[in-house]
């Protein structure tokens, strides 16, 4: 993977920081796009927990590492250890991205746009749709804060009622526009998804390894739903098995994955990546696997 390095002493460095990261393709594609075009970068991804994300930062400053993705469960908690804030990450209250300029570690967040550029390519309006969005973590703050302009009526389901709370009050207030919150439960499915459109999965159930659970009860999903898993490993997901056989539009993580790692890759580096590599890459990866 690494064999593109030059015997050099000045490899800059790329971390990803997550918990857990096994099911992470990252690293996978950011090295190949690296190597595409010369340059001496090596991505790295790192299992750190949460109790150890501040010393990690301390060590980026050390060590001098040049940017860093955050992933799960970190998106949040990262605000509280970079130097500058974008005013979009900021707004939405979740990093992806963080590049360090001489020393300042700056935090973005790329998430938003490329869930949007991957719903536009697969030609999904969001305009006058009820959607609704399950999760409130790093991912669903992105999600929610891009798509509400565009949404009709907008949900939030989440386990956790205060985090879900949080959200949902946060959107109302900053957009005038009522969003509701829901607990995260079977009933709430049954009741609210046949006004429902637009169904996000932000939450990592799932997710590799744990590939043959879904979030919702399969009678729950309806024909006329659009049904976009952000989790892209495995590439079809239960939750989308279940969603096609119902008859349903589906779409994985898997392009929301490349664009929002395309827009870091060009920020780290002031260069485009080669994104049909990319994608290549990692489909060969996942297919084989
Ligand atoms: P990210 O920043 O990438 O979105 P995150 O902040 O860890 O990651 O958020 C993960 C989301 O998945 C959260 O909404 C989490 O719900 P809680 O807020 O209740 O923790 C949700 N999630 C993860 N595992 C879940 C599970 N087994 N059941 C329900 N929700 C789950």
């Amino acid at each position: 993977m690494f064999n593109h390095l030059k015997n050099s002493t000045r490899t800059n460095i790329i971390c990803l920081f997550g918990h857990p990261i096994e099911h992470s393709m990252s690293s996978i594609m950011q090295n190949v796009a690296f190597k595409d075009l010369g340059l001496d970068y090596v991505y790295i991804a790192i299992d750190i927990a949460p109790n150890n994300l501040k010393q990690a930062f301390d060590v980026v400053r050390a060590l001098d590492i040049k940017g860093a993705n955050i992933t799960v469960p970190h998106k949040e908690t990262t605000l509280k250890f970079v130097d500058e804030i974008s005013p979009l990450a900021r707004r939405i209250g979740a990093i992806n991205t963080i590049k360090n300029e001489n020393g300042r570690l700056i935090g973005r967040n790329t998430d938003a746009s490329g869930a949007k550029k991957a719903l536009k390519e697969a030609n999904i309006d969001l305009i006058g749709k009820n959607v609704l969005i399950l999760g409130a973590g790093g991912a669903a703050r992105a999600l929610a804060h891009s798509f509400i302009k565009d949404t009709n009526d907008l949900v939030i389901v989440n386990r956790t009622s205060n985090r879900g709370k949080t959200l949902a009050s946060e959107l109302t207030k900053e957009y005038h526009k009522k969003v509701l919150y829901m607990k995260f439960e079977n009933k709430v499915f049954e009741e609210k998804l046949p006004s429902i459109d637009i169904l996000v999965n932000t939450t990592t159930i799932g997710m590799f390894p744990d590939i043959h659970i879904s979030p919702i009860p399969k009678n729950s999903l309806h024909e006329d739903l659009t049904v976009f898993d952000i989790i892209y490993n495995p590439l079809e997901t239960q939750l989308m098995k279940n969603a096609s056989e119902k008859g349903c539009r589906v779409l994985g993580g898997l392009n929301m994955l490349i664009y929002q790692g395309a827009l870091s890759f060009e920020w780290w580096t002031n260069k485009s990546p080669n994104i049909e590599l990319m994608k290549r890459t990692i489909l060969n990866e996942l297919v084989v696997k």
